[in-house]
């Protein structure tokens, strides 16, 4: 049986304004097998997205606890699919 995929997404406001909204309809983007592996979360912004010193890129989601800069649909669903494999 394969494990489960964590998906988190910033539900913070900047990144919510920098496209972060639509990456909760990551599992539409999914074909069935792999979507039913993701469990998918909202997350407080954690600062990342407005500390210089780190310059994070909003949107920020993270996967399996690895964060996901400027995050994208598309992005996102490489990641989870290279994930889904192992
Ligand atoms: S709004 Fe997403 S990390 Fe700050």
């Amino acid at each position: 049986m394969k494990k489960e995929i964590e998906v988190k997404v910033c539900c913070g406001t900047n990144c919510y304004i920098m496209g972060g909204s639509e990456l909760h309809l990551i599992k539409e983007h999914l074909t069935e097998e792999i979507a039913q592996l993701i469990s998918l979360k909202g997350e407080n912004c954690s600062g990342n997205c407005h500390d210089f010193s780190r310059t994070q890129k909003p949107p920020l989601a993270w996967i399996n606890g690895e964060m996901i800069e400027n995050a994208s649909i598309e992005k996102l669903k490489k990641e989870i699919v290279a994930r889904s494999h192992k």
